[in-house]
Order: C-alpha cells, then structure tokens, then sequence
C-alpha cells in the first residue's frame, strides 16, 4: 500500500526523521541546506503535505505554485509569520503548528538573557578567556542586581506568562501589555499588573520582554519613538521575532547609551545581525536558540506528527490555524 508523500524541508532530529519514514513517504533533505523556491515545489511534485520551518519563506508567490496535490502545511515550529495564511486558505490548504511544547524552554532562555545582559556575563566571559583579566577588585565589573525590579512582558500568552512565573522567583514585579487583559486568576498568581498602554508601561520598565506573535501590527512595534521611552537604565530582551523591533533603531540607541542593554535570539533579517549589535559590549546575542533543545525538538516533531496522521485520518489536526478567510 502506497503511504502518503511528505516533504521536509530542513533535517529534524533522527527520532522524527525516522518516525517520519515509517509513517509515510517521507522526502528529507540530507543535506540540511537551505531549499530554493524551485527546489521545494519540484520536491513537492506529487506530495501532499509540506513540513517546512521557520527559515522557508512560505508566502504567496511560493503557495500559488504549490501542485494542487499539497493539501496541508504542517510547520515545524510555533510562530507561522513566514507563512502567508490567507494564501495557504484560499487554496485549501490546511496549516498547522507545534505549540505548547517549546513554551518552557524559550521562557527558560528569556530569563537567561534576561540574567545575562545585566550581569555582564558575556562580556566577563570574553574577557576570562583573553588573559588579560587582573583580578576581583571592589569595583570590577559591576552590573545590576534583577530581584525587585520591575519587568514588562509584551504579550502575556504561554511564552509570556512563562517568563512571567520564573521571573516572580527572582522578586520581580511583573507588568505586561497584551491585545486582552488576561484572565483575573491568572494576573493573581503572577501578581501581575496590567497596562493598556504599551507606550506608558514602556516608560515605567527596567526591564521588557517580548512574547508576542509577530503579525503585520507587531512589525516594528518597537520603533525608534517607543525605544525612546524606555528609561535609560533599562534592559530589552527579544526571543519572538526581530521583526518586532527595529533593529537599527534599537543598535543606536544601545550604542549611544540610551537604552542601557538588550539580550537578543531572534533578529530582522536572520542569520543576518546589525553589525552595530555584534560590535557592541551591552548586547548579549544568541542564535535563535529559543526552542534548541533536545526534548523541545523532539516535542515538536511529534506534534508535526499527530498532526499530520490526524490530518490524513479525515479529522482537524489539534494544531490547525485558522483565518478569517
Ligand atoms: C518557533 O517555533 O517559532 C521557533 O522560533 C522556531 O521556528
């Protein structure tokens, strides 16, 4: 009997990989190497689900030259901005993500950064590695202390809330700004604060966190007028996406002192880096690390996966996205 035909766009770790063979007629790409638009739709020649990632750009132009045999998108990973939605649903494409599973480890990474930047921990890194530290001293690399500080979440869904819980174990307050207020139970547990205003509770943080989706309202939603407002002793951590803030904006301000520090995983125009941020010693970045860990990837792939062989069984995979359209 003929199994379904599946095209993965980037290697997944070998538990999946395999799982994914044994279930379907998998096309894996070996090589790891980075698919031309060409080359993903002649692989999808005859196959019905797409498993792309987040450094495919699944837009229109690329989803209008689908075969018709495509019927589902299952995105190996959460955030779908490099997906085009409504393009996916005006041909009847069924997309799909992986949440849930990286919330933790993405929260985890947050607070690290958010610990990080502060504490100068890569610029002492750096330094122990040269030679050329001379010893502790009284006033040796000072930094600033977190417990008791006031920290702003931009988004308060799982990933948001997350960052919230750990965050309140070092004595943090927690304020956050989201589209809805959350639930009051929720708010309770985090003793949270609320603010409508993004552009008022910006002037009030020592440090922010963002945690929402980037969508066509959130690009740029840290422009140069709102990086403006943060206080100049304040810290900005960034594991959504580097769409949401603008990154030259943000490069000049941590370069000039206005803004006191940023912690980076996720950038404008990935693996691209404003080469003002790589230069500066105020700045901690990662590679998009947010969800790299081994029980997260391999979470994701299985809810690649179930959805998948929900799909293919005739039913609403748990992780379809849905639109307006
Ligand atoms: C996610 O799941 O959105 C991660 O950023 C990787 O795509």
């Amino acid at each position: 009997m003929s199994k379904p035909i599946v095209v993965v766009t980037r290697r997944l770790p070998a538990p999946v990989e395999t799982r994914m063979m044994e279930l379907f007629d998998s096309r894996l790409n070996a090589d790891d190497t980075q698919l031309s638009v060409e080359q993903m739709i002649s692989l999808c020649d005859g196959a019905e689900i797409l498993v792309p990632t987040v450094t495919d750009k699944i837009n229109s132009e690329l989803i209008n030259q689908l075969p018709d045999s495509i019927k589902m998108i299952a995105n190996f990973g959460v955030g779908v901005d490099h997906i085009d939605l409504d393009a996916a649903a005006h041909r009847d494409i069924v997309v799909t993500n992986t949440p849930g599973v990286l919330t933790d480890d993405t929260a985890d990474l947050t607070i690290a950064l958010l610990l990080a930047v502060p504490r100068r921990l890569t610029e002492g890194s750096r330094l122990a590695r040269t030679g050329a530290w001379e010893g502790w001293t009284p006033t040796f690399m000072m930094g600033h202390r977190v417990t008791g500080k006031r920290l702003g979440v931009i988004g308060m869904g799982r990933i948001g809330q997350a960052v919230a819980k750990r965050a309140r174990a070092f004595d943090i307050q927690i304020h956050y700004h989201n589209r809805r207020r959350v639930h009051e139970d929720i708010e309770a547990d985090l003793e949270a604060t609320y603010w409508k205003s993004l552009d008022q509770m910006l002037a009030h943080m020592d440090l922010v966190s963002i945690n929402c989706p980037q969508t066509p309202e959130t690009h740029h939603l840290l422009n140069a007028q709102r990086l403006d407002l943060l206080q100049s002793h304040a810290v900005i951590v960034n594991t959504a996406r580097g769409g949401i803030i603008d990154e030259a904006a943000l490069a000049e301000r941590l370069e000039s002192g206005a803004i006191a520090g940023a912690g980076l995983d996720v950038y404008e125009n990935e693996p691209e880096i404003h080469p003002k941020l790589i230069e500066l010693d105020n700045v901690v970045l990662a590679p998009h690390l947010g969800s790299a860990t081994h029980e997260g990837r391999l979470a994701m792939g299985k809810k690649v996966v179930i959805n998948i062989q929900t799909f293919l069984d005739g039913r609403t995979p748990p992780d379809r996205i849905l639109t307006t359209i």
